[in-house]
């Protein structure tokens, strides 16, 4: 008996993959795979239903085996090319030896009209059959983009081109979210899906702190890349603003910029330079000189340190019990960091050069604002930098939440600020004492939450990833970022396996607050044609000098 195509085995059944015949609620269920399908053809995290005598049961594969009826067939495997040898292995195939797959059940539903999804609270009967879910499951669980409520396609079920899979994306603005994955797997083309989607349903407004100029505009023509793939402000004009820290570069790309960032040194408090302890490599003694400091000089202190030359810290230390040699290593540290943010930081600024107040500003007129590093992308700025805006901007919605009390009218819009590298701030040690750390906590009380980016997700304290509402994950291989991304997850054993044979790019698995169960996808093309028309961006990009007008013409 030939092998035949998976969708056409069974007409009465299409797309049948063959029938459960052991499990348990906790192990999850086996099922023979159907001699007709090729084993082979079958791949971990694919989407398929099993038809149970009154309840419907959504699943996923997550392990294809190889089993035999007995052992002693396996004792002589028939080798070879020869006719009997290939008679002999169809003889076998199917009832002797035969593929088996491995499915966790995700969702349940019975079987009666109307009724709804539930999880799932028992196992369907011996032999119940099964097969490759279909797009109307798909939009039955995970609603579609047409529909206008707030769904946002962001990919499709593996197997199943043309299908979508749709975020909540009200769910998703709800809590804080995470975006995982090894380098060169997806992530940034994720992050700016799930900031289209955001934009687009005006789901939550958007601050990003963009650590390579990738999500502005289109990538800098000195990575081969990146190049012609459109930013949030080419898709979104008038609702986007590109503020920079290094505005030289952010001009030279040719990129429309709204607002230099500047940061004046009494923005820096003693906090924000102990967070940056371990990049700095700053001694146990070195937080008690700060607070020496602190506290002689508030907010003028890093501009007095320094200033100070030996005698002076001297001076300091013999007046306040100081560390001398903490203190003269603190102010050699901190004299390379000032330096190397000279483009932005100032000793003075105007208040009207605030550019926490720029940014709310735009924010709280429900514009989006992306934050563009320029040169100043070493983890030692970029934290810096995130730390210092977001602890104002947090302040301020903290307080604005606070005057509106209940009334929703006067809230500030939720918002969302996308930050890279975040193990880096939210690291066991960290997680405690920064604003990140707290925003990740809090829950959205102040109505703002977090889209983490991040390659290691191991690094990140365990609190603040049990907070994370939904997670989007490319592959990983290092078993500690697996079992980080799945903390706290069910049947996250079955999970472990599907990550780890995700393809190395442009494939994730969705778990969480947004999505109603588990489901792998392929993630949708980011700026293809289909998704430019889809974004409507054409006739409000029309400035945009990568593209001319008339290029749009055709798409209404
Ligand atoms: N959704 C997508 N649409 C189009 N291309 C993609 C998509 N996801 C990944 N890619 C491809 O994979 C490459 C790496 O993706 P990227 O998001 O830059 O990875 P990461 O941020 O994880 O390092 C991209 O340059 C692009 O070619
Ligand atoms: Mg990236």
């Amino acid at each position: 008996m030939d092998t035949l195509n998976v969708n056409t085995i069974d007409h009465a059944f299409p797309g049948t993959l063959g029938a459960v015949v052991r499990g348990s609620l906790q192990s999850g269920l086996q099922m023979k795979l159907d001699e007709r399908v090729s084993v082979e053809e079958i791949r971990a995290g694919k989407f398929v239903v099993i038809d149970g005598e009154n309840y419907e049961f959504f699943c996923m594969i997550t392990d294809v085996t190889l089993e035999a009826a007995s052992e002693s067939v396996l004792s002589k495997p028939p080798t070879g090319s020869d006719k009997f040898a290939s008679t002999m292995r169809k003889i076998l195939s199917g009832s002797s030896v035969y593929g088996a797959l491995s499915l966790r059940p995700l969702l349940m539903r019975a079987k009666n009209a109307g009724a709804e999804f539930e999880p799932v609270k028992t196992v369907p009967v011996h032999f119940s059959p099964t097969r490759e879910a279909n797009g109307d499951d798909v939009a039955m669980i995970f609603g579609s983009e047409a529909a206008g409520d707030g769904h946002f396609n962001i990919g499709a079920p593996l197997d199943m081109e043309n299908i979508e899979v749709c975020l909540d994306l009200k769910k998703f603005a709800e809590r804080s979210n995470g975006i995982f994955g090894k380098s060169g797997t997806g992530k940034t083309f994720l992050t700016r899906l799930c900031l289209c989607g955001l934009i687009k349903n005006k789901a939550a407004v958007n601050l990003v702190f963009d650590m390579h100029n990738e999500y502005g505009w289109e990538g800098s023509i000195e990575d081969p890349t990146r190049q012609g793939v459109q930013g949030l402000k080419q898709y979104f004009n008038n609702e986007v603003f590109v503020f920079s820290l290094d505005p030289e570069s952010t001009r030279r790309r040719g990129v429309k910029l709204e607002n230099e960032v500047k940061i004046s040194y009494k923005q820096i408090s003693a906090d924000d330079i102990l967070l940056l302890a371990d990049e700095l490599n700053l001694s146990a003694t070195a937080a008690e000189t700060i607070h020496l400091l602190d506290s002689r000089y508030g907010t003028k202190w890093l501009g007095k340190l320094i200033g100070m030359d030996s005698e002076e810290q001297k001076l300091f230390c013999d007046e306040t019990g100081g560390h001398p040699a903490s203190m003269s290593a603190l102010c050699r540290k901190l004299k390379r960091l000032v330096d190397s943010c000279k483009g932005f930081l100032r000793e003075d600024l105007a208040d009207a050069d605030d550019a926490v107040l720029q940014i709310l500003g735009r924010l709280t007129r429900r514009q989006h604002v992306v934050l563009e590093f320029g040169q100043y992308r070493n983890p030692l700025q970029y934290m810096l930098v995130a730390n210092i805006l977001t602890r104002r901007i947090h302040e301020e919605y903290t307080r604005q939440m606070e005057v509106a009390g209940n009334d929703r009218g006067k809230q500030p819009p939720p918002l969302v600020i996308t930050i890279e590298e975040a193990h880096k701030f939210l690291s066991p040690a960290l997680a405690r004492q920064t604003i990140f750390g707290t925003i990740a906590r809090e829950m959205r009380k102040y109505n703002v939450t977090l889209l983490i980016v991040d390659q290691r997700p191991s690094g990140i304290d365990d609190e603040v990833l049990s907070q994370i509402g939904t997670r989007i994950t490319c592959l990983l291989n290092d078993e500690r970022d697996i079992d980080a991304v799945l903390t706290g997850i069910p049947g996250a054993r079955d999970l472990r396996g599907v990550l780890a044979s995700l393809d190395s790019k442009q494939q994730a698995l969705l778990l969480g607050h947004a999505v109603p169960m588990p489901v792998v996808i392929k993630t949708r093309e980011y700026d293809s044609d289909e998704f430019r028309k889809s974004m409507g961006s054409f006739s409000k990009a029309l400035d945009s000098p990568a593209k001319k007008p008339e290029e749009f013409d055709d798409w209404g």
